[in-house]
């Protein structure tokens, strides 16, 4: 298959130190092009990472006629403006999470991505990993029963003033950057979408950001809940719960490339949560899997798995989440 030609919009941590990296472990996605506001970044950059075009702005590598998908990696206010931008300048786009700042913004570029025809997916790298497949073929089997419950919990600590998860301007905050994977996870497993959701939601004073989150979501078919914190230790935990047995994830979120995943599956015969059975998942980079889907639907010209419809579904979750801390009222998703 003729590679895929990638540009990167900014030199963003995620980019530059994880997602360019295991995208250049692919044969399918070749990444040409980075662009920086500052064009001394741009060209550092280039030049580490050994990509051949540095641009000193985003737009001028949109105009870039050789680029065919545009990783998209800005903070998270600019991702609606720029991946419209992208995709009106004929380029796929496969945008860092979340997609938007509301499902609102987020569906304007359901029309963006129609009228140019391109794809447009939100990069939740963790659904292209095979754990999570796998889970879902597991509840799909009937193994743990009737999927009823979903907990999650995703913390760290960062108190810089400079991060941009500690500013509310640019959409900084734990839901958008982490509660944000619990949602998109226990969407996932139940394969549906919540009804409606309740939550509490403490901001950091100085910041105006959400520092400490949990939620309560009822699906169709049952409950999900799940914390997230800016200002705790470093934590992650995922299980779900069926009327026949269990799931429990050691590296639920964060999966590392060199380091196997272990699902833990209990069937509620011993105690707690000792697992009668632990499927072992070989390491794989999931940042390379994703950009490897992403640039085989383009070529294949296949439907995307997670499509634009799905991330705007995400963000209706999270619109809920914050109405409700703010009404102190259940809201309908
Ligand atoms: N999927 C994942 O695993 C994962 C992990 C971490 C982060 N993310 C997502 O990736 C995005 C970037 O996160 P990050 O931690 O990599 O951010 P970051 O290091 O702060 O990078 C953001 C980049 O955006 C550019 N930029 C343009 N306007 C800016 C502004 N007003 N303020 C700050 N930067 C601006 C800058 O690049 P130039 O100066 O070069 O133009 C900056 O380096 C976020 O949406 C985040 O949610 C995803």
């Amino acid at each position: 298959m003729k590679p895929v030609k990638w540009g990167v919009l900014s030199t963003a941590k995620i980019g530059v130190e994880k997602v360019i990296p295991a995208m250049q472990q692919s044969e399918i996605c070749d990444i040409v092009a980075i662009a920086s506001r500052d064009f001394t970044r741009a060209r550092a950059a280039a030049a580490e990472l050994g990509i051949a075009k540095a641009y000193d702005s985003y737009d001028a590598l949109i105009a870039d006629p050789d680029i065919e998908a545009i990783y998209n990696p800005l903070p998270n206010h600019l991702h609606v403006p720029w991946s419209a931008k992208a995709a009106m300048a004929g380029k796929h786009v496969l945008c860092e999470k979340p997609i938007a700042l509301t499902a609102d913004e987020a569906a304007t570029l359901i029309d963006a991505r129609d009228a140019a025809g391109v794809l447009i997916e939100e990069a939740f790298m963790v659904r292209h990993h095979p754990q999570w497949r796998r889970a879902r073929d597991i509840v799909r089997s009937g193994r743990i029963g009737t999927l009823r419950i979903a907990q999650g919990c995703f913390a760290y600590s960062n108190l810089d003033p400079d991060n941009i998860r500690n500013k509310a301007d640019i959409g900084g905050g734990g839901l958008y950057d982490i509660g944000s994977y619990p949602i998109t996870l226990t969407r996932f497993l139940f394969e549906d979408e919540p009804i409606r959701a309740v939550a509490l939601l403490e901001r950091d004073p100085a910041f105006g950001t959400d520092r400490l989150t949990s939620a309560l979501l009822q699906f169709p078919q049952g409950q999900a809940s799940f914390t997230c914190s800016t200002q705790l230790a470093r934590f992650h935990a995922f299980h779900a719960l069926g009327t026949e047995g269990w799931l429990r994830f050691e590296l639920p979120f964060t999966m590392e490339p060199d380091r196997p995943c272990r699902i833990m599956i209990g069937n509620g015969d011993l105690p707690g949560p000792l697992p009668a059975d632990v499927e072992t998942i070989e390491p794989v980079d999931h940042y390379t899997c994703q950009g490897e889907d992403f640039s085989r639907a383009i070529r294949n010209g296949d439907a995307l798995e997670f499509p634009l419809e799905n991330a705007v579904a995400n963000m209706r979750v999270i619109d809920a989440v914050f109405r409700s801390a703010e009404t102190g009222q259940w809201q309908s998703v």
